[in-house]
């Protein structure tokens, strides 16, 4: 049984946005979080500070997880400075534009899949030598509410998010002998810094349809993040959860 009492969770494309919230729940719980990101220092940094400020632990990991190199010297890096990653939550997204059928490429498509597939493959091959001669290691995939609703201009994203579904189920299943659980967090619009500029209107005709009627924050998917790195969860893998207020219950 993998046990995941807190040592060092990465999480990656933690420089802005909902991986902000799960860097600081995750250090929060003890874990020593490396705050992975592309470009953004200076937002790194400050997650970094927050996190060291209210007493836990974190790093600065800069690296793309959609290149391989730079993968494998990133965890080798983490692993030097502040001990072997035991939980990938696999988190970072590039942009995501909405494109008419009709105008969709192929690379648009491997855009979105670099991130949702390639990504989370490069770091798990990157960890899994060391998570299985320590018996150890967890994943947690980021996907979206859009696989079950299919949201159009989208087929892009949606078809990427619903492969990481599809490997996460995957993987559960060829892991679990070992002990190392997969799962997938679904959440739904949480706005972010990148939302900034969306129109009033969309925000409240997508509120109308949360069973809770209200929208929700970071910390509602952190903390569910949070809870799935812990020991608590320790029986739980291949499952997707919704983080939308019941936008898609059934
Ligand atoms: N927010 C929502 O409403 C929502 C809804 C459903 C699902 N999700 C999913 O939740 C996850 C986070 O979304 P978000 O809204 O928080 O995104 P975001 O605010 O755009 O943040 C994306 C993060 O990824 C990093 N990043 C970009 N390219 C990278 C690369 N090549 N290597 C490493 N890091 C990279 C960015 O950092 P740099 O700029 O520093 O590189 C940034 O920290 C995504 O998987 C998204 O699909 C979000």
């Amino acid at each position: 049984m993998s046990d995941s009492t807190p040592g060092v969770a990465l999480v990656t494309g933690a420089s802005r946005g909902l991986g902000v919230a799960m860097a600081k729940a995750l250090a929060r719980d003890g874990w020593t979080v490396a705050v992975n990101y592309a470009r953004d220092t200076c937002g790194a940094e400050r997650v970094v500070e927050d996190i060291v400020h209210a007493g836990g632990r974190a790093l600065a990991a800069r690296f793309d997880v959609t290149d391989e190199h730079a993968v494998r010297e990133g965890i080798a890096r983490i692993a030097a400075t502040i001990g072997p990653v035991d939980v990938v939550v696999n988190n970072a997204t590039g942009p995501q534009p909405y494109i008419a059928l009709s105008e969709q490429t192929w690379e648009d498509h491997l855009d979105q899949l670099r991130f949702f597939v390639k990504a989370p493959l490069l770091l798990l091959q990157a960890v899994l030598p060391d998570w299985r001669s320590r018996k150890t290691g967890r994943v947690i995939n980021i996907g979206s509410e859009v696989v079950e609703i299919g949201n159009p201009l989208f087929g892009h994203y949606v078809a990427a998010k619903g492969a990481m579904l599809g490997l996460t189920r995957s993987w559960a299943r060829e892991l679990g002998p070992e002990g190392i659980p997969v799962n997938l967090v679904a959440p739904g619009w949480i706005p972010v810094e990148r939302h900034r500029d969306s129109d009033p209107q969309m925000l409240e005709d997508y509120r109308r349809q949360v069973a809770f009627e209200r929208i929700g924050s970071p910390d509602d998917v952190a903390s569910l993040v949070a809870y799935l790195a812990s020991n608590e969860a320790n029986f739980i893998t291949g499952q997707t959860f919704a983080v939308n207020g019941g936008r898609t219950l059934a």
